[in-house]
């Protein structure tokens, strides 16, 4: 069913209410998660995106009650990707001719999924496309999320598409920001922003400095997933900013998987060492098999300074260990401390080995972390702790 956005805007996309799992099986999503197209008309028809591939029939038909397919004009994909593009397929097919204004990189993501020859219109930064009295302006913004990504601008209504960025994983009725409960979506938002967008945040803080040296008046930002940010849309844009130049709040989090509970002892053990140091500092403790993987990022997103434990199995770290250090080096988090301990019967690889994953994913690494052979006694227990003050004490600086 079709919202009014604003004035000729319309939403005409899909909200998700059961989608729990995005990007394959990566991310965890549990409010789910919109798919927003919107249709703009103007003296010309332009349709801003469409939705994820198994909602492609039904997008279609409620399009079709909502207008006559060959008064659409003009498509425009800001970005390839099959959660954005996963209904041309279905579209194309019943108005083939229509025109997708999409950037160089859109044409190679678009061919490259449909093996499809659409009338592709190639534009780039700055390029604006004449709807009547309102023109669109095209504004390149790679790396948000895709090589292909890009924003556009309607002028008269001072409204911006912006495809993934200050979008978030919220399913809800109520399309607009001021309308949803304000703890989710900043949570949502800060967790979209930490799993997907942390990789690119000299990109995202390029890209707003760039959009604000045009002065264009902005009421409206309408993003692909969640919210219409229509009340005090710069609040997400700020947002942004701090987030992407090395956010961290005064929160340490330990992560850590066990087998037999040694390495456990030793991350809370650890914990209290960091509050008898610093009371003032948050301190949060995850195993990591047994948490969310993609709300554990958000955490560590938040914070300052992580601890990660395991203990040694077949000369490494547990799968799960493993699994999240990989993340967490991919996302390449700036501005932030770490150190590794764990439990050992034997050989004792881990402290090390997790030590380097955290230096490659660019976290400082403050010492040489902690290893104790079997389960901590009374004095491994001291030693925990004193590893805790020591490392709470080197997170100050
Ligand atoms: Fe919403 Fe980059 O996909």
């Amino acid at each position: 069913m079709a919202v009014t956005v604003k004035n000729n805007i319309s939403w005409v996309g899909k909200v998700d209410w059961e989608l729990r799992k995005f990007h394959g099986e990566e991310l965890s999503t549990h409010r789910g998660s919109s798919y927003n197209s919107y249709l703009v008309r103007e003296e010309k028809t332009a349709l801003i995106e469409t939705v994820w591939a198994p909602f492609a029939k039904e997008y279609v038909e409620e399009l079709q009650q909502e207008i006559d397919l060959y008064r659409i004009d003009y498509i425009i994909a800001n970005h390839g990707e099959i959660d954005h593009s996963g209904a041309l397929p279905e579209l194309m097919r019943l108005i083939p001719e229509t025109p997708i204004y999409c950037t160089a990189n859109g044409v190679k993501s678009l061919k490259g999924q449909y093996h499809q020859e659409w009338n592709f219109q190639v534009v780039k930064n700055g390029d604006r496309l004449n709807l009547g009295k309102k023109e669109l302006i095209f504004i390149e913004a790679p790396m948000l999320h895709w090589p292909d990504s890009m924003f556009c601008y309607l002028t008269g209504d001072n409204v911006l598409f912006s495809t993934d960025a200050f979008g978030q994983h919220l399913a809800t009725e109520k399309l607009f920001n001021d309308c949803v409960d304000q703890g989710e979506l900043l949570q949502e938002c800060m967790k979209y922003y930490a799993n997907i967008l942390t990789p690119f945040s000299s990109f995202v803080e390029r890209k707003i400095k760039e959009f604000a040296s045009l002065n264009l008046p902005l009421a409206m930002i309408c993003t692909s997933h969640g919210v219409v940010w229509r009340d005090n849309p710069l609040q997400i844009v700020e947002k942004y900013l701090e987030w992407s130049a090395g956010y961290r709040e005064n929160q340490i989090t330990i992560l850590y998987d066990s087998m037999w509970d040694a390495t456990r002892k030793m991350a809370e053990a650890i914990a209290h060492g960091i509050a008898e140091e610093d009371g003032s500092v948050l301190v949060k403790i995850f195993n990591i098999a047994r948490g969310d993987k993609n709300d554990i990022i958000t955490e560590v997103f938040k914070s300052k300074a992580i601890l990660v434990g395991s203990p040694t199995a077949n000369k490494g770290v547990l799968s799960a260990v493993a699994g999240i250090l990989e993340e967490i080096r991919g996302l390449g988090f700036k501005n932030k401390k770490a150190a590794a301990f764990g439990a050992y019967g034997w050989s004792g690889e881990s402290v090390k080995m997790i030590s380097q994953r955290l230096a490659e994913g660019g976290f400082t690494i403050v010492n040489e972390g902690l290893k104790l052979l079997w389960n901590p006694d009374e004095e491994g227990v001291a030693a925990c702790r004193a590893f805790g003050r020591d490392f709470s004490h080197a997170s100050r600086q």
